[in-house]
């Protein structure tokens, strides 16, 4: 059978069945002023196809921009982990995407919001994804309050506007999220652009080292280009004139050979040590670097920028449910609940193939049982047996088991506040790290957020949560609000 490939070289426009078309600038037509005719198939097909251009966008996450580099492994950490990805030398493709939470696939860049930071390792041992953010903490430290949280920064069903009422609503029932909501209104709450923010994994993962031994870890990635925000003034004004600021400085700085890169660390918690902490595997909690210093692991860089964006950034699919070997997960709750989510999400957004889309297969062999279903383009297992066990044998599990979990309580709903009520410490530290400018920046932006609640009592509790965590912060609030 002759082959018909997309050819970029030919001059001549076909059908997507491979006829040439005969004309692509007048429909037919009944007579010159007359009616169109149905049988101008390229007329049908050209906007029928159009009209199914778009998918449906992230849910959360929508707007990104992203790019193709390298991680190299130039420190030593195999006491910890056997991954392959980590092994002293290794080089390893990655993917990130960057990204806002809240806004639309059009929104602007420049907005006061967390900023997404997604890995995927192209690893020898599969496809490790590690879906993270610019922040080390997060609002909530249970999944099932995600969807409330999300709808909240989102559109009012009524006004069909961003609310303000409705995000401190939450925030101030949710007294847990004090610590991100600080760092969302501080001064590092608008990044200047991509290049210029860090990254974190966020959570607590685990790491197997080839003694099967576990350690508790969590991931850092460290701006080399050093850190730059904006103000909310700045912000505007950017906005003002260019929407897509993060992406163009991003492409551009890539295209021009100005490689970002970020220096890539961990922290390591022994299996034991994670119960004599109450932050282990909480998520709107750090780990002090005090109690776990900063362990360099090596360079993360990024050299190539996407050669169509829709096939390689808005059908990239990250999930945290993607780990392999030497990393494991944890029992951080929210890790736990995003371990579903993200490929059911995908199974919508993209189809129940979105594995075979080119920028989301393993770099390495792969070998499943999984078939058909819609969209199926690659040779679908070909002539190979769909099951296991098989008189071939193939399909084999490895049986390398990570190392059993102890696990100490019966099974319930419990409420986290049984043996963590402490929600300003951590807020309070990070507010006396912060320059007299940096507090003065902060009662500023809270203020101004604050300006758009009407609720009076909304607002009387937040001003509490800030009393909560020192005084100083309440009464710089309050008299800006006052004023
Ligand atoms: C995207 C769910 C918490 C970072 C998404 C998507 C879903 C989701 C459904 C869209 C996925 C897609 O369509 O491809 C959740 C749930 C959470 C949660 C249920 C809590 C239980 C978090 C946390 C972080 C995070 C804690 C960071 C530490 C991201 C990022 C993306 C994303 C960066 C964009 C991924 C990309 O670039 O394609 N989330 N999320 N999420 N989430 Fe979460």
């Amino acid at each position: 059978m002759t082959k018909c490939p997309f050819d970029h070289q030919s001059t001549t426009l076909t059908t997507a069945a491979g006829k040439p078309v005969e004309n692509n600038d007048n429909t037919m037509s009944a007579g010159a002023k007359g009616p169109l005719l149905l049988q101008d198939v390229w007329y049908q097909e050209k906007l029928a196809h159009f009209a199914r251009e778009r998918i449906p966008e992230r849910v959360v996450h929508a707007k990104g921009s992203a790019a193709f580099g390298t991680f190299k492994v130039t420190n030593d950490i195999s006491q910890y982990t056997k991954a392959a990805v980590f092994q002293p030398n290794t080089e390893t493709e990655v993917l990130l995407r960057f990204s806002t939470v809240a806004g639309e696939r059009g929104a602007a860049d420049a907005e006061r919001d967390v900023r997404g930071f997604s890995l995927k390792f192209y690893t020898s041992e599969g496809n490790w994804d590690l879906v993270g953010n610019n922040t080390p903490v997060f609002f909530i430290r249970d999944p099932l309050k995600f969807p409330d949280f999300i709808h909240t920064q989102k559109r009012d069903p009524r006004t069909n506007m961003r609310s303000a009422d409705a995000a401190w609503d939450f925030w101030v029932h949710t007294p847990e999220a004090m610590h991100q909501v600080m760092i969302l209104h501080s001064d590092r709450g608008i990044p200047a652009n991509y290049r210029q923010m860090h990254g974190f994994g966020s959570h607590t993962y685990s790491f197997i080292n080839d003694k099967n031994e576990r350690f508790w870890v969590k991931f850092h990635f460290k701006s080399l280009q050093g850190i730059a925000n904006l103000t909310n003034e700045e912000a505007a004004e950017l906005v003002g004139r260019d929407r897509e600021s993060s992406q163009k400085d991003l492409y551009e700085n890539i295209e021009a050979g100005n490689f970002p890169r970020w220096a890539v660390k961990v922290q390591i918690m022994p299996e034991a040590k994670a119960h004599e902490h109450n932050y282990t595997f909480d998520l709107t909690k750090v780990w002090p670097h005090k109690d776990y210093p900063l362990i360099d692991v090596g360079i993360l860089e990024l050299n190539r920028n996407p050669e169509n964006y829709f096939t390689e950034v808005e059908q990239a699919a990250f999930a945290p449910s993607n780990n392999v070997p030497g990393i494991g997960f944890s029992p951080d709750r929210m890790l736990q609940g995003r371990l579903f989510s993200y490929q059911d999400a995908q199974r919508y957004r993209l189809g129940v193939n979105h594995h075979q889309i080119p920028v989301n297969q393993p770099k390495c062999p792969f070998h499943t049982t999984h078939r058909d279903g819609y969209m199926r383009v690659d040779n679908n297992g070909g002539a190979h047996p769909n099951y296991a066990p098989n008189r071939f044998n193939t399909y084999q599990a490895t049986h390398n088991q990570e190392p059993a979990l102890q696990l100490e309580r019966e099974a319930a709903h419990f409420d986290f506040r049984e043996y963590d009520n402490d929600y300003f410490s951590q807020p309070r530290a990070l507010y006396n790290l912060m320059s007299e400018e940096q507090q003065e920046v902060l009662a500023t932006n809270y203020a101004g957020s604050l300006s758009g609640v009407t609720y009076e009592p909304t607002l009387t509790k937040a001003l509490e949560l800030f009393k909560e965590i020192d005084p100083r912060l309440e009464q710089a609030v309050r008299s800006k609000l006052n004023k």
